[in-house]
């Protein structure tokens, strides 16, 4: 079964929307397979976002995803990956469409409040880095 890892960044923490966001992906129909919040350390952010590492926002992006706890989960379903994409909305808040979840709660690109794989492959990576004990079901 596909799986993809979404995390609720230190902002969506911060607000209380952890309950929200776990409610769409669970209302859409997905299996939450793991569950736990985590204080990331610097080097486990930078190879998260180590695609990223040369644009000119990363290390503020760095900075901000240390500014508190992170919800990691990983998720099961058919599709997950690039429906749960579809659920968090578009990268930036501003051009997110109304009913998903950047797009009901957040404007700042800076503080998008949730993190879903961009592909199969990434998604897999991402789990055994957050998840390095596995998800032990
Ligand atoms: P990216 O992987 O492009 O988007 P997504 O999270 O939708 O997969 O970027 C990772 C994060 O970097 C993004 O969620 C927010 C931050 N970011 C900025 O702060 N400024 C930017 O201009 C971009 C593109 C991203």
């Amino acid at each position: 079964m596909e799986r993809t890892y979404i995390m609720v960044k230190p902002d969506g923490v911060e607000r209380g929307l952890v309950g929200e966001i776990i409610k769409r992906f669970e209302q859409k129909g997905y299996k939450l397979q793991a569950l736990q919040l985590i204080h990331p350390t610097k080097e486990l952010l930078e190879q998260h976002y180590s695609d990223l590492s040369s644009k000119p926002f990363f290390p503020e992006l760095i900075k901000y995803m240390q500014t508190g706890p992170v919800v990691a989960m990983v998720w099961s379903g058919k599709s997950v990956v690039k429906a749960g994409r579809t659920l968090l909305g578009a990268t930036n808040p501003l051009e997110s469409a109304p009913g998903t979840i950047r797009g009901d709660f957040c404007i700042d690109v800076g503080a998008n409040l949730c993190h879903g794989s961009d592909a199969v492959e990434s998604a897999e990576k991402e789990i055994a880095l957050w998840f390095p004990k596995g998800v032990g079901n």
